[in-house]
């Protein structure tokens, strides 16, 4: 998303660094930067900095960093488009193409109209629920399923009466429109009767919030056995189920080692009710990348928990795949006897629900287990079926882990180890599909890899010379460092300050990738050590071409051991590699 430069730089200019972080921890200063505990991860030794020089801040410990901008994505959970309207509302800035663009200011009044009208929707079923007479049903339904008064005000349950237009009189007389009270779903309109009428009747209502804390809509269920079970919002200018999870809100300002991802709004409630508040519902839907891209910055580990019937096991299978593709480690928790969450902890409690989590299936087990759901092993030809199948799946995953899913696969069928990596080893592993073989990677990837790199460290100081210093970038130019720098995030930077002199790094980081911004940030390490900027350039680039130089020798002296090397071309190789280690000198 491009917003205009001039635009960009007042909004930085406002939002300065140092009293927008201030806001969320005391900053100390010590050399030329300012210190804290990292508020993004939790630490007892401040190793969170913020350079005010360069507007930037990096954390030594989770090493996020970037700009004013990154730390409001990182610290509120906001994407980049997101996190800049943040700071334009905290500083009173409108948003650039909103400023002339008429159209654009109609379509936000009107989404905050609808906000508008769903707060006072939700008001309004609330006191519905806590009125004497009119409330009277839902409350015994509350009663049933053991909902609390700290439960209902937690999650703002509130009753629809029956009739048609209760909430209907209630919000037009507050002055709001039939058009708004139909987009925002309050509404259905009966072409035969030319009528709107009360889309909840007779119903409990769970609002749906938003993590920007705003109702976007609602679920509403029946209180008996009727059909259908739950009415939701469908698509409204400001709901689209495709990119929410219910209960997420509640957790915008804590610090999470995982969350439960469950179907629907009592199993949400219910999981709470009995001390696990860290559960969140797809509301029945099979999961979006949306919603695994919105968990991804709350958490890294996810628990699947959907029910045991067949239906919630088939989402399950389904939801494994989007997560693990965007990086997320997943578990899954299955129910014994067709439970779901909600019945299951009624039953065991917090304890048993623990347990369940504590043996939580890895994704790859539980991918081999539900290859025999509905399969009958007993039966020597399907058994048979299941393991060719399963051991097929088994041989193309990680060496290392396939040992112990031949056992599993040994206990399901009775087949022996060997026999079965036998059989694994035939098939020759399926191709991992490419959601499978991103999530190999997204677990074991990990931010600091690339930094322990000597060649990056030294890529890294050569930068952060050129940054703190015209004249070593000046010498970097004139040696052609962009040449010898590895790192695309660094070789990137370099390219760019050299095309442009009003270069400003700030606005450089602020464009970039998270972790694109993270290696360029934590250019920061660097500054307190360099003396001399200019010097420490021309060392990094000296140490740069000798290990170009290094990696020559070290090819040559690879092609050296090929066996069909004639003798005129051995000598040629001996004397290159020669002349190589004589330039060193
Ligand atoms: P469930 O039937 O498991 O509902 O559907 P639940 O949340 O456990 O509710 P209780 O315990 O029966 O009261 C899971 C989710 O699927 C959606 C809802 O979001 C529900 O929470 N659903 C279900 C509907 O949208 N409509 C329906 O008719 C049924
Ligand atoms: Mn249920």
């Amino acid at each position: 998303m491009a917003f205009p430069t001039a635009w960009l730089d007042e909004l930085y200019a406002k939002n300065e660094i140092v009293s927008v972080i201030s806001s969320y921890v005391e900053l100390k200063p010590k050399g030329r930067k300012l210190w804290a505990c990292c508020p993004l991860h939790g630490e007892k030794t401040p190793s969170f900095s913020v350079s005010p020089d360069k507007q930037l801040f990096y954390c030594f410990g989770c090493h996020a960093g970037g700009t004013v901008v990154q730390f409001i994505m990182d610290m509120e959970r906001l994407t980049y488009p997101e996190a800049i309207r943040y700071l334009a509302d905290r500083v009173g800035m409108e948003m650039p193409h909103e400023v002339n663009d008429r159209e654009m200011q109609l379509l936000r009044a009107h989404k905050n109209r609808l906000y508008e009208a769903n707060k006072a929707a939700a008001r309004f079923y609330f006191e519905c629920f806590l009125d004497p007479e009119r409330g009277k049903p839902g409350r015994e339904y509350a009663q049933k399923r053991g909902l609390s008064k700290e439960i209902i005000q937690r999650f703002g349950i509130g009753y629809a009466p029956e009739g048609w237009d209760n909430l209907k009189n209630h919000l037009t007389a507050k002055g709001f429109t039939n058009k708004e009270l139909l987009d925002a779903g309050l509404l259905v309109h009966n072409e035969n009767k030319h009528t709107d009428y009360d889309a909840y009747r007779g119903r409990m209502i769970f609002p749906i919030l938003g993590t920007n804390g705003q109702v976007l809509g609602f679920g509403a269920r029946v209180l008996n056995n009727d059909k259908p079970k739950y009415i939701n919002t469908g698509d409204t200018p400001i709901y689209n189920k495709r990119n929410n999870l219910y209960g997420l809100y509640l957790h915008k300002n804590e610090k999470l080692s995982d969350l439960v991802m469950v179907e629907g709004y009592m199993d949400v409630i219910g999981l709470y009710k009995t001390g696990v508040t860290n559960a969140v519902a797809s509301l029945g839907t099979a999961l979006t990348q949306q919603q695994a891209r919105l968990l991804k910055r709350y958490v890294s580990t996810v628990y699947i928990a959907y029910d045991g019937d067949a239906a919630g096991q088939n989402a399950t299978v389904r939801g494994l795949d989007i997560l693990s593709a965007e990086g997320l480690e997943v578990r899954v928790i299955t129910f014994p006897d067709n439970l779901d969450p909600d019945e299951y902890v009624q039953v065991y409690g917090k304890d048993g629900f623990d347990r369940l989590k504590e043996n939580a299936l890895s994704l790859n087990e539980f991918k081999v287990r539900s290859m025999a759901n509905g399969v009958d092993l007993n039966d020597e030809n399907a058994r048979e079926r299941f393991a060719v199948k399963a051991c097929a799946f088994v041989a193309g995953l990680l060496p290392i882990e396939q040992e112990r899913y031949y056992k599993i696969i040994a206990q399901m069928t009775g087949y022996s180890v060997e026999a079965l990596e036998a059989q694994g080893a035939r098939s020759g592993g399926i191709v991992l599909r490419d959601s499978e073989s991103k999530f190999l990677r997204g677990g074991i990837r990990r931010r600091i890899d690339t930094m322990e790199d000597p060649r990056f460290l030294t890529e890294r100081t050569l930068l952060a010379a050129c940054v703190r210093d015209p004249s070593a970038l000046r010498l970097a130019i004139r040696e052609g460092a962009d040449r010898l720098i590895q790192n695309e995030a660094l070789s990137a930077l370099l390219t760019e300050m050299q095309k442009d002199p009003a270069f400003s790094l700030t606005q450089y980081v602020g464009a970039l990738e998270q972790k694109d911004a993270e290696t360029v940030s934590a250019l920061l390490q660097e500054e307190n050590s360099m003396q001399n900027p200019e010097r420490a350039a021309a060392d990094c680039i000296r140490r740069l071409r000798e290990a170009e130089g290094q990696q020559d020798i070290e090819s040559l002296q690879k092609r050296l051991t090929d066996p069909g090397l004639t003798p005129e071309e051995k000598a040629e190789l001996l004397k290159k590699i020669t002349d190589q280690i004589k330039a060193k000198k």
